[in-house]
C-alpha cells in the first residue's frame, strides 16, 4: 500500500488491557487513534515500540497488578535500549486517572500517563514525550471526547470479527457507595446518536452482525436524536436493529433503576435484541441496598424483571452480587442468596467487597472480616452455579440460533454463540463463521455447549467472507 509523505514508519504498538469491556473498546479506539501514526498492532510486547496498560481500578489489588505488569515491561524496555530502540510505556484507564501521578512517581520507567478521558491526545501526548521525556494527562475535558475519537478502519473492524462492542454512553451520577467509577469515569455522557449509527453500519459494512451497545450505566443513554431530541435506549435500539447486516443486539451493564417503558418495548417488539439481560442487583437485602444507595428495593428489583419477562418470556438473566458490604449480616447475605433462587439467574459474578480509597463505603464502620466475606462467597457461588449449571443442562434437546464466530477446539469444528451468550461448539464449514445458523444442542459443560448443525437452517444471505471482499 503507498505510503502518503510526511507518514511515520510503521511502528508496532501492544495494548494490554485489564477489566471490562469498556476497557477493550477503550484499547481498540486508542489503536485506531494511533493509527494514522503509522501505529500497527502487535501481539508481542516485546517487538513493540508503544506498549499501553489499559488499567482498571473497580476491585482490590488493581494498582498492584499494574505495577508488577510495569515491572515486567520495564525488563522488555530495558532489552530494546540494548538493541538501540526506544521503548515506550503509557499507562492508561482508570488507575491513570485515579493514580497517575503517584505512577509517575513510583515508576520513572513509565513515559505516559493518560486518563480515561483523553485518549484522543494520545499523538499530542507522544510526541510531548519524545520531546520532554514525559508527559501527563489526567483532566477531565470540558469537550466531549465522543466528537474526537477516530472510527475503526475498515480492516481493524475485520480483524477484530463478527461482534462487536460499541460505547453509547460513558460516566455515572449513580454513586453506589462501594463504587470507583463515578470518580474515575466522570459525570455521565451519552453519544449522539447519528455518530453511533454511523460506527454501526461501518461495523456491518466490514461483517460485523453483533453489536453490544456499551456504558457504565448504559440504560441511562439519553444521546440526542436526529431530530434535536434526548433519546432512550430503547429508541435508539430500536432504530439500530434496522441496520442491514446487523442481525443481533445486546446492550450492557444496565441499572435496574434505568429500566424504563421504552426499554421494555424494546425487548418485546425487536427480533434482533437477544433475550439475555445483564442486570446487576449487587445485594438482596433492602437494608444493604439502601446502605450501597442502589435507590431500589429488592421488590423494585423483582418487578422490573418481572416486566421484562412479560415482555419476553424467553429473557434469561444474569447478575452482580457484593459479598460483605460494610453491615451485611448473615441474614443480609442470605437475602442475596434467596434472591438467586428467586430469580434463577443463568450465571452471575460475586464478588468479596473491596473498600475503594475516596468511596463513602471505605469509610463505613463495621467493615466486614476477610474471612466472614470468603466464606459467604463460596457459599453463594454455589448456588449460582447450581443455577447454571441446571439452565445448561436444560438446553440440551434444544435449537438455538447460533451465530459462528471462529474456529472451535477441534479440527472441524467452529464455536458460534448462543442467544444467551453461551459458547457452542459445533462441526460447521469454516465459510459459516459470520453466519447464523440453527444448531441441537446435544451436551452441555457448565462452560459451554455441544451442538448438531442443521444444515438447511444456515443463513446463506451474507457470508463474512464474501461481504468483506477477502
Ligand atoms: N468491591 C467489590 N465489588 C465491586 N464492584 C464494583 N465495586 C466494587 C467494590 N468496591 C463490582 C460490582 C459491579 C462490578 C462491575 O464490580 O458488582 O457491578
Ligand atoms: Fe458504579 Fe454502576 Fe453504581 Fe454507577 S451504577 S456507581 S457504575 S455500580
Amino acid at each position: 500500500m503507498a505510503r502518503m509523505t510526511g507518514m511515520n514508519e510503521s511502528r508496532k504498538l501492544h495494548v494490554k488491557s485489564f477489566g471490562c469491556q469498556m476497557n477493550v473498546y477503550d484499547s481498540h479506539r486508542m489503536a485506531d487513534t494511533l493509527a494514522p501514526q503509522g501505529f500497527i498492532e502487535t501481539t508481542r510486547p516485546e517487538d513493540a515500540d508503544l506498549i499501553i496498560l489499559n488499567t482498571c481500578h473497580i476491585r482490590e489489588k488493581a494498582a498492584e497488578k499494574v505495577y508488577s505488569e510495569i515491572g515486567r515491561m520495564r525488563l522488555l524496555k530495558q532489552a530494546a535500549a540494548r538493541d538501540g530502540r526506544r521503548m515506550m510505556i503509557a499507562v492508561a484507564g482508570c488507575v491513570a486517572q485515579a493514580e497517575g501521578e503517584e505512577i509517575l512517581r513510583r515508576a520513572p520507567v513509565v513515559d505516559i500517563v493518560v486518563g480515561s478521558q483523553n485518549y484522543h491526545r494520545l499523538p499530542e501526548l507522544l510526541a510531548r514525550a519524545k520531546r520532554d521525556g514525559r508527559a501527563f494527562d489526567t483532566e477531565f475535558p470540558i469537550e466531549n471526547k465522543f466528537d474526537h475519537l477516530s472510527s475503526p478502519s475498515r480492516e481493524a473492524t475485520r480483524a477484530r470479527g463478527v461482534s462487536a462492542f460499541v460505547t453509547v454512553q460513558e460516566g455515572c451520577d449513580k454513586f453506589c457507595t462501594f463504587c470507583v467509577v463515578p470518580y474515575t469515569r466522570g459525570a455521565e455522557i451519552s453519544r449522539a446518536v447519528g455518530n453511533i449509527v454511523t460506527e454501526v453500519e461501518r461495523l456491518a459494512d466490514a461483517g460485523v452482525r453483533e453489536v453490544t451497545l456499551i456504558g457504565q450505566n448504559v440504560n441511562a443513554y439519553h444521546g440526542e436524536g436526529p431530530d434535536g431530541q434526548p433519546w432512550t435506549l430503547g429508541r435508539l435500539l430500536a432504530h439500530i436493529a434496522r441496520t442491514p447486516g446487523i442481525v443481533r443486539l445486546r446492550y450492557t451493564t444496565s441499572h435496574p433503576c434505568d429500566v424504563d417503558d421504552s426499554l421494555i418495548a424494546a425487548h418485546r417488539d425487536l427480533e434482533a435484541l437477544m433475550p439475555q439481560l445483564h442486570l446487576p442487583v449487587q445485594s438482596g437485602s433492602d437494608r444493604i441496598l439502601a446502605a450501597m444507595n442502589r435507590r431500589h428495593t429488592r421488590a423494585d428489583y423483582l418487578r422490573a424483571i418481572e416486566r421484562l419477562r412479560t415482555a419476553r418470556s424467553d429473557i434469561a438473566f444474569t447478575s452482580d452480587f457484593i459479598i460483605g458490604f460494610p453491615g451485611e449480616t448473615e441474614d443480609d447475605f442470605r437475602a442475596s442468596v434467596s434472591l438467586v433462587d428467586e430469580v434463577g439467574y443463568t450465571g452471575a459474578f460475586s464478588f468479596k467487597y473491596s473498600p475503594r480509597p475516596g468511596t463513602p463505603g471505605a469509610e463505613m464502620a463495621d467493615q466486614i472480616p476477610e474471612a466472614v466475606k470468603s466464606e459467604r462467597l463460596q457459599r453463594l457461588q454455589e448456588v449460582i452455579d447450581r443455577h447454571r449449571d441446571a439452565f445448561n443442562r436444560n438446553c440440551v434437546g434444544r435449537r438455538f440460533t447460533i451465530l459462528f464466530e471462529k474456529p472451535g477446539r477441534l479440527p472441524g469444528q467452529l464455536v458460534g454463540r448462543s442467544p444467551y451468550l453461551q459458547p457452542v461448539q459445533t462441526m460447521a464449514p469454516v465459510a459459516s463463521i459470520g453466519q447464523i445458523a440453527e444448531v441441537l444442542v446435544n451436551e452441555a459443560g457448565s462452560n459451554s455447549l455441544f451442538g448438531a448443525l442443521i444444515p438447511a437452517s444456515i443463513d446463506r444471505k451474507e457470508s463474512l467472507l464474501t461481504a468483506t471482499g477477502a
